[in-house]
């Protein structure tokens, strides 16, 4: 097959996107799951708005009232409404073509609260009737007294035909409490009496009057009530009257009200100037935002028409005969409580996909998923364009979805508002909203804390904004600014939209208008919301951009300040020659070869060895007190293409250290490898386009199956079409994947060994030119293992191969040479004759006998053969080393015979040196030798 070259951007991209998609289509009812939740939420607004509708706006106490009348007098009762068959709640809503006319009423405190502090008496509250006090002040106290005077008028009104007109000359009072509108006055709709306040009361009879017109009918009584005109020197006084009877304002918790106060000031026969005293107390009803009448007008009227008299003569009166409203249609309360409440939902709906975006990334970087396709030759520029485009599709579709839905489904939050504002809102707040997730996912690394933390964030947001961000908004006391600081917190940005789209959608449809429009925006905080989070998006990427860079890099945080011409130093071998030097002189010749070996490779810069590892060292910084650790310690190799190079060594001898240096997954500390030519420390992007890595856990995809894996690695590696197919074909043959329906399982259902088998055939796909495996084969059962031997070996043609394993028999199957890696250095390197031919020399007797007969078996070696070693020992179980040169062969058997007849034996054996002998002689010898050293 022809080598297809490093892959394009664009094929990068496509092979990404594509397992994106086959992803999401295993996820697929997570997926649907996380639809269904704005559909679950819409709908139980809408319950919610149902119950509310019916339980308030539709409630018989907010409509106008109704009743079954027989209208025409034929005894057929019919269903009619209007406002004389509603109460005074059900009244707001009625239609009212022609409102009637009400007399114009005073304010006057109710009798048991009246003033009674210029009485010395306060019998009357028991008899309730004490009189009315309107106090006045002003600069002349002579005039004051002369316009007091004429402020109550009486005359007794006849049964006249106009009796608004009659009643014009009385000042009439109430005592009951206005409401809202004044198509029903209170003072003559409630069962209280009317007063009409005069100067003394001669007649205390109550007199009844009819009022109102057809079809509003009230019989009223008609009460006297005295009314005090008193004079105050000072404005000051009367303030501190009517402060010292508010409620309990004097000392003695009395209460003391008036019913009015006058300020003449500087009024003269050519100037009316005055100031009034009202009680505004009523005006507004607890919570709700409408405010009630107050009943000044008659108030006005009183004092003007007074100053008339007195500027004019008594026969001059301006009278003030009735007020009435404006006519007006029927209407209904119509509050939207689902979008009230919405902005709590909403903001939860869109703030939903931040776990799950973030916690797929965090998902591919726990998985260690991000480092593997990069290892594979997938870069970060590809990744994240993928990613992000990946992520703001399926937020705009979400966000599409719950758009549609919450209008088909009624919602007014969606239908009122425009559209494109909503639209744009949305869609630059998911922008928003990915940017962080990929900001955010660099502080995690598990995807457990990640979830929780996200969700928190999402609860948190929505019941901070409801309950703190909203109460803020409406106080009005609260400084602006601090609520533009609070919103720069993404969660209560997006409460804030929500908010504002909420109050729109909810006073429009109040007053049946629409929603928010393009030309409310800067009306509206819409403006300010916008700003932040665009500017907050902006900020986001580079900032994810930026701490991507350097934790995957290992950079400098500053690394953009630095001269982006200047190469970092050379590193030739001469330079660093020094610091080597011990471990030098203490080498094995072999290793010294390879050294040297290396060295002229470095300087000839050809390209006949794929790896070329030059002096590569690692050094772990000590931690809590312990001494620098030294995992790699001066290691050079040079591994030509088509060879495969075991590494063997101990556990935590640095094999993978090693590994990880090759990948790109560390540093070294010093040193460096070049690898087709290029050097890791400097071009490690470019080298990942020809390396495949089967890393020591296997790292996949639960979802995605085995087939799935081996095209989006194809793909990586610029395979393409029918190349790919018969590429991905013979690989899953090669390591047994393909019989039976295998490959198309999800790699979450694997074996253990299937798995591995697949982190193989991974690696080899696309014939990449280097390949490093570490413990291809751990795992396997003896059949599947020679299987992927076989593979290894074809594929082992035209690639470099470092192959790291505990198993002898696969180091020399499958090696061309072997180095055993011992404490970060190489003991011994050469090929696995050669080892045996170096190392060997000797036989290895085994012998298990009980283990009191342990003391004679070893005498008996030492008979056959006096520089006999023991080179192992367990439970009656010995292992010996017999130099060749000493013994021959039949005087082992004849020993052996002898000790069988002296005591039992249980087994034994005579064998040539194996690999295994070798590696523990050597790992035995390169502990002890790093101990001394
Ligand atoms: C007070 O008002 C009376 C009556 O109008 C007038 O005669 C008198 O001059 C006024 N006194 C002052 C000090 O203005
Ligand atoms: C007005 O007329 C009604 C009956 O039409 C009568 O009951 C009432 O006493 C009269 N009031 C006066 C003040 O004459
Ligand atoms: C008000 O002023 C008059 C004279 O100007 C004075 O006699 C009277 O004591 C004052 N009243 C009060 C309550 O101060
Ligand atoms: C105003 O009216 C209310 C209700 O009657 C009363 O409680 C309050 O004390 C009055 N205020 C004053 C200053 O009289």
């Amino acid at each position: 097959m022809a080598d297809p070259g490093p892959a394009s951007f664009s094929t990068r991209a496509n092979a990404l996107l594509r397992k994106n998609l086959t992803y999401q289509k295993r996820n697929l009812w997570s997926n649907v799951r996380l639809i269904m939740i704005p559909f679950y939420l819409c709908i139980f607004l809408v319950l919610i708005q149902l119950l509310f509708d019916t339980k308030v706006n539709n409630s018989a106490d907010n409509r106008c009232g109704c009743d079954l009348v027989d209208t025409n007098g034929d005894g057929i009762r019919e269903k009619v409404c209007g406002i004389q068959y509603s109460s005074a709640d059900q009244g707001f809503f009625c239609s009212i073509p022609s409102p009637p006319l009400w007399p114009p009423l005073l304010q006057i405190p109710r009798p048991e609260s009246r003033d009674v502090r210029d009485l010395n008496d306060d019998s009357c509250r028991r008899t309730g009737t004490c009189p009315v006090t309107i106090l006045f002040t002003g600069n002349n106290r002579s005039l004051g007294g002369t316009v007091s005077g004429n402020l109550l008028t009486t005359s007794i009104p006849a049964n006249s035909s106009d009796l608004l007109r009659a009643l014009a000359n009385n000042v009439l009072g109430t005592t009951a409490e206005p409401d809202f509108t004044n198509y029903l006055d209170t003072g003559i709709a409630s069962n209280l009496s009317i007063y009409s306040i005069q100067p003394r009361c001669i007649l205390n009879a109550s007199l009844p009057f009819s009022f109102g017109q057809p079809p509003l009918n009230f019989t009223k009584e008609l009460r006297c009530v005295q009314g005090l005109n008193l004079w105050r020197n000072i404005s000051r006084e009367v303030n501190d009257d009517i402060f010292k009877g508010y409620r309990k304002g004097n000392p003695e918790g009395k209460i003391n009200e008036i019913a009015a106060a006058y300020d003449l000031l500087n009024t003269d026969r050519n100037n009316f100037n005055v100031h009034i005293w009202y009680n505004s107390t009523y005006k507004e009803d607890g919570g709700s935002r409408l405010i009630k009448l107050v009943r000044v007008p008659r108030s006005v009227n009183l004092v003007s028409n007074a100053y008339l008299q007195f500027l004019l003569g008594p026969g001059t009166k301006m009278l003030f005969e009735y007020a009435k409203e404006m006519p007006k249609p029927e209407t209904s309360l119509r509050l939207d409580i689902a979008s009230l409440i919405g902005p709590l939902f909403f903001t939860w709906v869109i703030l939903l996909l931040f776990p799950v975006i973030l916690s797929s990334l965090v998902y591919e970087k726990q998985q260690h998923l991000r480092i593997i396709m990069k290892m594979h030759g997938l870069g970060d520029g590809p990744y994240w364009m993928i990613s992000y485009a990946y992520f703001l599709t399926i937020s705009v579709l979400y966000v599409i979805c719950l758009m549609i839905f919450g209008s088909a489904i009624g919602l007014k939050f969606f239908r009122l508002n425009d559209y494109s504002i909503q639209f744009a809102f949305y869609f630059i707040y998911v922008n928003l909203q990915i940017a962080l997730a990929f900001l955010v996912s660099s502080l995690f690394t598990k995807v457990k804390t990640a979830t929780v933390a996200a969700y928190i964030y999402v609860f948190g947001s929505g019941l901070l904004g409801i309950f703190l961000l909203s109460f803020l908004i409406e106080d009005s006391s609260f400084p602006r600014g601090w609520i533009i600081v609070m919103e720069l917190f993404p969660g209560f940005s997006i409460y804030r939209g929500l908010y504002e789209f909420a109050q729109f959608a909810f006073r429009g449809n109040l007053r049946g208008q629409d929603g928010m429009k393009w030309k409310d925006f800067s009306d509206s905080a819409m403006d300010e919301v916008f700003y932040i989070i665009i500017v907050e998006w902006f900020l986001a990427l580079i900032a994810a951009y930026y701490i991507d860079k350097i934790s995957s890099s290992g950079k400098d945080p500053l690394f953009f300040l630095q001269n982006p011409f200047k190469k970092s130093p050379l590193r030739r071998p001469s330079l660093q020659r020094q610091g080597s030097k011990v471990s030098v002189e203490m080498e094995k010749p072999d290793v010294t070869q390879e050294r040297e070996k290396v060295e002229k490779l470095m300087l000839q810069s050809s390209l006949s060895h794929a790896i070329v590892c030059d002096d590569l060292k690692k050094v772990y910084p000590g931690r809590d007190g312990n001494p620098p650790k030294l995992a790699v310690r001066g290691l050079s190799l040079a591994v030509p293409s088509g060879e495969c190079f075991g590494m063997l060594g101990p556990n935590g001898a640095g094999k993978t250290s090693f590994i990880n240096m090759m990948t790109g997954l560390l540093k070294p500390t010093s040193g460096t490898a070049l690898v087709q030519g290029l050097d890791i420390c400097n071009d490690m992007e470019r080298v990942y386009t020809s390396m495949g890595v089967c890393p020591q856990h296997d790292l996949l995809w639960e979802t995605l199956t085995g087939r799935e894996h081996l095209l989006f690695y194809g793909r990586l590696k610029n395979l393409k079409g029918s190349d790919l197919d018969q590429a991905v074909e013979e690989s899953l043959k090669g390591v047994n994947l393909f019989h039976g329906g295998v490959a198309d399982k999800p790699a979450g259902k694997y074996s253990g060994g299937m798995k591995r088998r697949l982190s193989v055939a991974i690696s080899l796909i696309g014939n990449p030119k280097v390949v490093y495996m570490d413990e291809p084969s751990t795992g396997l059962d003896p059949a599947s293992r020679k299987n992927l031997w076989t593979v290894i070996k074809r594929a082992k043609q035209n690639t470099a191969i470092i192959l790291t394993t505990h198993s002898m028999e696969e180091a020399e199957f499958l090696c061309d040479r072997l180095g055993i890696f011992v404490d970060g250095g190489l003991q011994c390197i050469g090929n696995p004759k050669e080892l045996k031919g170096r190392y060997g020399g000797s036989y290895v007797l085994t012998m298990t006998t009980s283990s009191e007969h342990e003391q004679k078996v070893e005498k008996l070696i030492q008979d056959v053969s006096p520089n006999a070693k023991k080179i192992y020992h367990i439970a009656g179980t010995q292992k010996f080393e017999l130099p060749k040169e000493e013994v021959r062969i039949s005087e082992v058997f004849q020993a052996v015979e002898k000790a069988k007849s002296n005591f039992t034996v249980f087994a034994w054996g005579l064998a040539d040196t194996t690999l295994e002998d070798v590696f523990i002689k050597v790992a035995r010898t390169g502990q002890a030798f790093n101990v001394f050293s």
